[in-house]
């Protein structure tokens, strides 16, 4: 089972390069955020209390969120390998993933953080827009061909909830911090990379596929 971790704030291109990398290596997207979002408008008693953390900008208690990926770890379609994309996001969060693929003999591979100032992490939110399906767009870096449908299937674009500026103000707030604190569980874990993410996204999507292919000839 082949595990990457994408790491970085709000809007670094977690969930844009956490695609191509899946797609490439045909291994499973499993985006914290995602199944939040997924649980929220489906309406379960969970997503309801998910959305009380994300409409204020705060992280989800470890407790529910480590429970929610280990159960979704476990699904067939994660046996290949898994690409995170915003987990972990804390430290205890970071323990918690080491002991559950401790047990199915694995570990994280690489830890990959995504380096991009705050400045461009506040225009990149305000002009992020997505398709139901969850594919990716910026009005202003990579639009669609035609304005407000998805390239894919033709669906009608929408803006999320949290990112409102005042949102984004408080996600970038609340969560750099402990965010941190798992760039520093990787980094002494020696399998932490940083790569330039202000680059153009093809561009970070081949960094990260050269680091990738070169871990593989060092394995
Ligand atoms: P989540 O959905 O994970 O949001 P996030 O971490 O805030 O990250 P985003 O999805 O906003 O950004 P991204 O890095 O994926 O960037 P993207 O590729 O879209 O989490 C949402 C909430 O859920 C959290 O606030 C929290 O409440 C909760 N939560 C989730 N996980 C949790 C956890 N583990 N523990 C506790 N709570 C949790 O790109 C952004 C924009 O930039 C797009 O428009 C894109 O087209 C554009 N773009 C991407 N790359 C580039 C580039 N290289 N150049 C120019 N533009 C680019
Ligand atoms: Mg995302």
């Amino acid at each position: 089972m082949r595990v990457l971790v994408l790491l970085g704030p709000p809007g670094a291109g977690k969930g844009t390069q956490a695609k191509v990398l899946a797609h490439e290596l045909g291994i499973l997207h499993l985006a914290s955020g995602d199944l939040f979002r997924a649980e929220i408008a489906a309406g379960t008693p969970f997503g309801r209390e998910a959305k009380t953390y994300l409409d204020r900008g705060a992280l989800v208690p470890d407790e529910l969120t480590v429970r929610m990926i280990v159960d979704r770890l476990s699904q067939p379609d994660a046996q290949a390998g898994v690409v995170f994309d915003g987990f972990p996001r804390t430290g205890p969060q970071a323990e918690a993933l080491d002991a559950a693929l401790a047990k199915r003999g694995t570990r994280v591979e690489h830890a990959i953080y995504l380096d991009v100032p705050t400045e461009e992490l506040v225009r990149r939110l305000s002009s992020r827009w997505l398709c139901p399906e969850g594919h990716v767009y910026n009005t202003m870096a990579n639009p669609p061909r035609v304005p407000g449908e998805c390239d894919h299937d033709g669906k009608k674009l929408i803006q999320r909830d949290d990112d409102r500026p005042e949102t984004v103000r408080a996600r970038l707030a609340q969560q750099l911090a402990p965010l941190y604190e798992v760039v520093d569980h990787y980094r002494e874990q020696g399998n932490l990379s940083v790569i330039d993410g202000t680059q153009p996204i093809p561009a970070v999507s081949a960094d990260i596929l050269r680091l990738l292919r070169v871990g593989d000839r060092a394995a």
